[in-house]
């Protein structure tokens, strides 16, 4: 039996939770929030979908209650504020440290083994704060980011390409912010074949243009943070490392040494299975790419020296 705790009951905490019990990753799904009613509504909402959908998990929704989540292998963290139009994921620093920080403390005192997947932004640094916060081995604590950016990736290229979605492969690493991700695109491939050979340079310019501003385009169109691709990415690590699967997927891992980089979580493609993030894979980069993650990760370890640790 797989437990999978979600704390915050919000647009990407509910979706993940929903992604979770609809597509029977977790056998039991416990949905936690600070506001009195929302997951327990939310919850029930869900439940009540399971019969419609022949569905074989079940979730519980709890307010505040972490001893409900006692004893889960995963914990997905979303607490914390979304972004609203204009502003960027690190402008959210100073409220979510606060929140993760205490919820991080909450969730190890009832499940001390549990691996930690954080999505809350600005989401490198909150895996970071995770990291000092708890002292956990390196393997157990997974940001989120790179593997909604690569999906947006494989989006846009999709549609550039007129391709189906399942036929492109792309990937996505640096960090999760509008300036410091990197598409790439030198390894992206359709049904193959380079995706390099098959559209021109501005084309593939304005793909990784416009995976960039990804969310900041959707918070724009919504008036708030994206959740669906944000809720079902998270979900994509808890199925990844319940099922023991060795994907790899771009997360925000700690790095010691890879890529040349040390004391940040940043994204790097990550080989994911019952232990966390297994193996960081370290691809071979060009002068271009190289120069382009060595900014990014500038700009993840500049966003951490607001932290309060
Ligand atoms: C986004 C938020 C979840 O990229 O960071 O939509």
């Amino acid at each position: 039996m797989s437990k999978v705790t979600v704390i915050g009951a919000g647009n990407v905490g509910a979706t993940c939770a929903n992604v979770l019990v609809t597509e029977g990753i977790a056998d039991e799904v416990v949905l936690l929030d600070i506001k009195e009613g929302v997951s327990e509504g939310k919850a029930m909402d869900i439940m009540q979908s399971a019969n419609i959908l022949g569905l074989k998990s079940v979730i519980k929704g709890v307010t505040n209650d972490y001893a409900a989540s006692e004893g889960s292998d995963v914990v997905v963290i979303t607490s914390g504020i979304p972004r609203k139009p204009g502003m960027t994921r690190e402008e959210l620093i100073g409220v979510n440290a606060g929140i993760v920080k205490s919820v991080t403390d909450n969730v190890l005192k009832h499940s001390p083994n549990a691996i930690i997947i954080c999505v809350s932004n600005p989401m490198d640094t909150m895996t970071y704060l995770i990291h000092k916060e708890s002292g956990l081995p390196k393997n157990r604590i997974i940001g989120m980011g790179g593997a909604l950016d690569s999906a947006r990736f494989r989006y846009f290229l999709s549609q550039a390409l007129g391709a189906n979605y399942n036929d492109v492969d792309g990937f996505v690493i640096g960090g999760h912010g509008d300036t410091t991700m990197i598409p790439m695109t030198r390894y992206a491939v359709c049904r193959g074949v380079p995706v390099t050979e098959l559209l021109d340079k501005e084309t593939l310019d304005k793909v990784a243009a416009d995976t960039m501003v990804g969310g900041a385009t959707l918070t724009k169109l919504l008036g708030t943070s994206a959740w669906y691709a944000p809720g079902a990415a998270a979900a994509s690590l808890v199925r990844a490392i319940l099922s023991d699967s060795k994907s790899m997927i771009t997360c925000s891992a700690l790095v010691e040494g890879e890529y040349g980089l040390n004391d940040m979580c940043i994204g790097v493609p990550c080989v994911l299975g019952k232990n966390g993030i297994e193996k960081v894979v370290e691809y071979k980069l060009n002068d271009e790419e190289k120069a382009l993650l060595d900014k990014s990760a500038a700009a993840v370890a500049k966003t951490n020296t607001a932290l309060p640790c």
